[in-house]
């Protein structure tokens, strides 16, 4: 599907569907409106009314607020792809562009790599129609970047574990490194007991696939800021040892998404070429059992020098960030620090399903993320650390235990985990993003479809874009 920016005075181009957002005010002004109505159309959010005939596809909108926006341009794409079109038209502005582009094209978004028989649309041009196709065009292309590195993160959060392991994972990096022109560093476990994270490489011990710690660099000529980004990148999570039970084990390819998400945001960065030099690391690990593999019961001196008790080894993402974070910090000094993982089953308990719990100390950072969050379309929530709750990480063998001893708040008990590996002058810097919910989903909701989300890259993009 190929999208275009058109000037309305050109745009007498004749496409096969008109596509109208109608809110109820703007149906009664509908050339169509008798017909529509008959139809039983009432404008309701999400709604339709294909008008084949007529050339017409109406879209219902509760308002022109942008969510609403790209949540109905969503709904069209879709139906628009199932029919027997070639062309549509879409009227669009500077205020809605960004979000009728997400609603194309990560609602019209497909993964068809492991289909024998992938669907085929007839659909071939989109045409983006507007009034001044000079202040539209700029808009156009940074919406285009960030969608299309949302959905690549969507693509590799979606391969299957045996396609994408810790080795291929840094593959891929490399080829983004090469194809962006970032900087690539790829450390194997020999390295990485090299630099004594001896808690990102107890998780590995039992995988077939060797561990790698992935960094990548995008340094632009005169940055404004540095800026470090951390990604969880479980690319299998069996629990470990304290294993899963089967229903839960399933979809846990999706452990890598922090990974994905941040591959995805120095993707877009580095391709709408912004003034801020950004590190990305991953923990690309895969947490099996085996006869070698670490248990319940073991202490693990992690790269900072603080030991870890291991009660639980399906608490597998903090050990992993706690070197990786560590590692960063020794690595770049960075104006800021933001780590995304899908870390606890916890954090949808307390969330919901859609939302990406925020963590950290400065409420003046979590204040500009919430901005970010809600003009870039994705949701977040904020979790309240305090001292109770880091109390119940303590441990009676070793300087601190991988699991809370309480069965409440743990999404905000694991961002205290990692807060322990936060050095002092790093404490202001750091947020911590715990995407379990929001990085994948089983059922459509908004721009989302079956699969991982992209959750964070649309987030990241905006606050990164808008870095004084
Ligand atoms: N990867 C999981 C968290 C997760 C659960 C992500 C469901 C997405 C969907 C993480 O490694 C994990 O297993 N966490 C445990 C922590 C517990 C053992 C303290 C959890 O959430 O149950
Ligand atoms: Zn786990
Ligand atoms: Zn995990």
């Amino acid at each position: 599907m190929n999208i275009q920016l058109l000037n309305k005075t050109i745009s007498d181009t004749s496409t096969d569907i008109t596509v109208a957002f109608l809110t109820k005010e703007k149906l009664a002004e509908h050339e169509q409106a008798k017909i529509l109505k008959q139809a039983g159309f009432v404008a309701e959010q999400d709604s339709t009314c294909f008008l084949h005939e007529l050339g017409i596809l109406a879209c219902g909108i509760e308002s022109k607020h942008n969510d609403d926006m790209r949540s109905a341009a969503s709904v069209a794409i879709k139906l628009l792809k199932a029919s027997n079109n070639e062309s549509a038209s879409f009227s669009v502005n500077a205020k809605n562009i960004q979000a009728i582009i997400e609603g194309l094209l990560l609602g019209g978004y497909e993964f068809n790599d492991y289909k024998s028989k992938p669907k085929s649309s007839k659909l071939k041009d989109v045409y983006l129609v507007g009034d001044d196709i000079d202040a539209l065009k700029d808009i156009f292309q940074e919406a285009i970047i960030i969608a299309e590195a949302t959905c690549f993160t969507r693509d590799i959060v979606n391969m299957i574990p045996e396609d994408l392991n810790p080795p291929s994972f840094a593959d891929l990096a490399k080829k983004l490194a090469k194809e962006n022109d970032l900087e690539c560093t790829i450390l194997d476990e020999k390295e990485l007991h090299k630099e004594k994270m001896g808690s990102m490489l107890a998780v590995g011990r039992a995988s077939i696939h060797e561990s790698k710690l992935i960094h990548l660099v995008y340094k632009p000529k005169n940055p404004k800021k540095v800026v470090s980004l951390i990604g969880k990148g479980l690319t299998y999570d069996s629990g470990g040892l304290s294993l899963k039970p089967a229903t839960s084990m399933v979809t846990m390819k999706m452990d890598k998404a922090g990974g994905c998400a941040v591959l995805g945001m120095i993707k877009a960065a580095s391709e709408l070429k912004l003034d801020v030099e950004i590190h990305a690391f991953i923990g690309a690990v895969e947490n099996m059992i085996g006869g070698n593999a670490y248990k319940p019961d073991d202490v693990l001196v992690s790269r900072s020098g603080t030991t870890i008790e291991v009660r639980n080894t399906d608490a597998e993402g903090r050990l992993v960030l706690a070197d990786v974070l560590t590692y960063a910090q020794d690595k770049v000094k960075a104006d800021y620090i933001f780590d995304f993982a899908t870390l606890t089953g916890a954090c949808m308990v307390a969330l919901g399903q859609y939302t990406t719990g925020v963590m950290g100390h400065s409420h003046r950072l979590k204040h500009d993320i919430a901005k970010s969050a809600s003009e870039s379309g994705e949701l977040t929530g904020s979790l309240p650390f305090n001292r109770h709750l880091k109390k119940l990480l303590k441990s009676e063998l070793a300087d601190i235990s991988n699991v809370s001893s309480k069965p409440f708040g743990g999404a905000i008990t694991a961002g205290l985990f990692l807060d322990n590996f936060i050095q002092e002058k790093n404490k202001n810097k750091w947020l911590h993003f715990d995407i379990a919910g929001s990085a994948y989903t089983e059922s459509p909701w908004d721009c989302n479809v079956y699969g991982g989300t992209g959750a964070g890259v649309r987030l990241m993009s905006h606050f990164l874009k808008n870095i004084q």
